[in-house]
């Protein structure tokens, strides 16, 4: 097991600690929490502690759910509270006894099981809970094809406490070694919930370029729209696209 801890100097929340974020998302991340400043904060995969540490440096209250245990200097975090055990499980029971109790998750962080399934039933169990009324629910890896659809198949949209929802606050984008199979991955979706959301409106205009983009790989021709065309044939004509082309024909990675 790694022993890394965060780098504590002032830019570690930018470059330091093990995070399994993008620097990008790391920035956006903090000024999120910075913004919510949240009383009671919950964490659906902890992992090496990495997006945790800086939750619990915002936070008064945080609870962490991971399959795994994590290293002590995690466990020993401020205000953080450990469940060990599968999210399916936990999470549903730990959020009933916030809402009996009363109060409101003021931040969540969705990071935890990435198949297609466990993210649905991850995001909708949230959606569905009464201490989940003014909230800012950030999701991790929406640029990711299984991450996507789950997100998509608890349709956020439709619950009305759900003022407003991007898939790409921040875009992702792709991923893997030299030799290995680009995989799309990272990316920050964001739902604000209840009060938190009043009056704002994240826009779509990320989601459409992204829509656009996939319309073109899937079906291997790019629908013209918005000026858009001379952009996606300059990223035709690039090296990185060229690099991208097994991509593009793993049509499995875009089922769902
Ligand atoms: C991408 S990592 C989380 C990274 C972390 N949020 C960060 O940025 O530092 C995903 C974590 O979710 C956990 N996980 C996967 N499926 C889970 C489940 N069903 N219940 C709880 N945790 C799960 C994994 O063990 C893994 O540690």
């Amino acid at each position: 097991m790694s022993t890394t801890k965060p780098v504590t100097n002032k830019f570690s929340a930018l470059i330091g600690g093990p995070w399994q974020m993008t620097p990008g998302e790391r920035v956006a991340f903090e000024t999120l929490l910075q913004m919510v400043e949240p009383r009671l904060a919950l964490e659906i995969g902890t992992a090496e502690g990495g997006s945790l540490a800086r939750i619990a440096e915002h936070a008064t209250e945080t609870h962490s759910l991971d399959l795994v245990e994590p290293q002590s200097w995690v466990r020993d975090l401020p205000g953080v509270h450990i469940h060990t055990g599968d999210s399916h499980s936990v999470l549903k029971p730990l959020l009933d006894s916030f809402a009996a109790d009363g109060r409101n998750i003021d931040f969540i962080l969705i990071d935890g099981d990435h198949s297609t399934e466990g993210v649905c039933r991850d995001l909708t169990t949230v959606l569905e809970s009464d201490a989940v009324r003014s909230t800012l629910i950030v999701l991790h890896d929406t640029m990711n094809p299984w991450v996507r659809s789950g997100i998509q198949n608890a349709d956020p949209d439709s619950f009305e406490k759900v003022r407003t929802f991007s898939l790409d606050f921040i875009p992702g984008g792709v991923f893997g070694g030299s030799g290995e199979v680009p995989e799309l991955w990272g990316g920050l979706g964001v739902a604000l919930i209840g009060e938190a959301g009043d009056g704002v409106s994240l826009g779509t205009k990320y989601r459409d370029v992204h829509e656009i983009l996939q319309n073109s790989i899937d079906s291997n021709s790019v629908q013209p729209g918005d000026g858009l065309q001379e952009q996606l044939d300059a990223i035709r004509l690039s090296k990185s696209w060229r690099w991208t082309a097994p991509l593009r024909n793993v049509k499995q990675l875009f089922a769902g």
